[in-house]
């Protein structure tokens, strides 16, 4: 008995080959556990096929799984009263030098034990799941002290629903008990970080670059403790001015540089040599009314791939929409809805290391989304709408 389901009656965006989103207009797909055995048209389905179960699509569009990039799902409490200060006036670096921003996260953070983390994280996460999300990037961040970052961490690894892979990123802010010591707290985060490998809590190592995070010489060391190791790195660049974080990650081969509003020309080809992934938070831009635009025609001229995603977090992105993020992308950065839908697919997997997923094509991951729409740059066009009708992840059927 064969365990191939067949899907038919589909209008296919595989974004694999050459032509534009790699449609097919009558096309077909069949799976097998979790893993897809044959994608074309359905005029070309191999004959004498026996699919155990068969689906007819009735002209749906179908898309690879959505895959949300980077995500700080894990955090205890919410941050809509700083929400309000910026909107008497004050500014999210003031707010954060004056002790508030990640760190009264960091102190919601630290006063959750793992279940409450869990439970927390896993209504944000279901929210993504609403919208098609089948593989999840999730940050520490919010502990910034072994044991907690620890518990942050595990509380990712237990998230149901999506594949998810972890980013550690110690070196997000100074918690308070480090207060002018930020380089002893560095050293820290290098030495907490086999550990928490050990315990098979981190698949990349992700650092803040910023006036209000760390400098490029700490990041260095932080990068220099993943390469010691063995782990891929990522970094939060350029969000709010040009700090050359980029050009450093780029040495390290950094699988993504994330945020980049203040990237600067170099910036974008030291991104080009080193294959890094231009991951863009529209969100985070429109929540902090950012008006420098991340350079989207210089990315896109040197061949950088785009990513996008919602940086889902409490201060600067509280959004749990990866649908609204694509809208978003379209509107405020001018992304095609092609290069929008291939910044939550294919380029996000890239921005994990993932090859196995991000397109429809035999031999990947057989996670897709089955969409009630005649084309699929409506993903882009309508906002506040969900579209999807069925979502597949590693072969299995989870209705909207
Ligand atoms: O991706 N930029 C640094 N980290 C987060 C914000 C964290 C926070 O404010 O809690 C970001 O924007
Ligand atoms: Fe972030």
């Amino acid at each position: 008995m064969s365990d191939k389901t067949l899907w038919r009656g589909a209008r296919l965006a595989t974004l694999d080959g050459t032509q534009p989103w790699g449609w097919v207009e009558r096309g077909a797909l069949i799976t097998e556990g979790e893993r897809i055995a044959w994608v074309g048209p359905e005029s070309e389905l191999p004959a004498g096929l026996a699919p155990a179960a068969e689906h007819e699509l009735g002209g749906a569009v179908v898309t690879p799984g959505l895959i949300d990039c980077h995500t700080h799902l894990v955090y205890g409490g919410q941050r809509a009263r700083e929400f309000e200060l910026r909107l008497h006036g004050a500014s999210y670096e003031e707010i954060a030098r004056a002790g508030g921003g990640i760190r009264s996260t960091v102190a919601a953070t630290r006063g959750a034990d793992e279940a409450e983390l869990l439970r927390l994280a896993q209504r944000r996460l279901d929210a993504l799941l609403a919208e098609g999300v089948t593989t999840v990037e999730v940050k520490s961040g919010y502990g910034l002290d072994l044991d907690s970052e620890a518990r942050c961490l595990r509380a990712a690894r237990a998230l149901q629903g999506a594949e998810v892979r972890t980013s550690y990123l110690g070196a997000h802010a100074l918690p308070p008990e480090f207060q002018g010591r930020q380089d002893d707290y560095v050293e820290a985060v290098c030495a907490w970080m086999p550990r928490l490998q050990r315990e098979g809590l981190i698949d990349a190592v992700d650092a803040f670059c910023e006036g209000i995070g760390f400098t490029p010489a700490q990041t260095r060391r932080v990068f220099e403790a993943a390469r010691a190791l063995g782990l891929p790195v990522k970094l939060h660049a350029e969000q709010l001015s040009d700090q050359g974080g980029t050009q450093l990650a780029c040495e390290y081969r950094a699988l993504s540089c994330d945020h980049l509003e203040y990237l600067s020309p170099e910036g974008v080809r030291a991104m080009a040599a080193s294959g890094t992934v231009a991951t863009l938070l529209p969100g985070a831009y429109y929540f902090l009314r950012e008006t420098k635009l991340p350079p989207v025609g210089l990315l896109r001229e040197a061949g950088v791939p785009i990513a996008i995603s919602t940086d889902h977090n409490p201060g600067t992105s509280p959004t749990l929409s990866l649908l609204l993020m694509l809208n978003m992308a379209c509107t405020l950065f001018r992304l095609t809805p092609e290069e929008a839908l291939r910044g939550v697919t294919v380029n996000a997997a890239r921005a994990l290391g993932l090859t196995d997923r991000g397109r429809l094509r035999a031999g990947q991951r057989a996670d897709f989304c089955v969409w009630d729409v005649e084309h699929p740059n409506e993903l882009s066009y309508y906002f506040g709408r969900n579209p999807l009708r069925q979502r597949v992840w590693g072969g299995k059927v989870f209705r909207a």
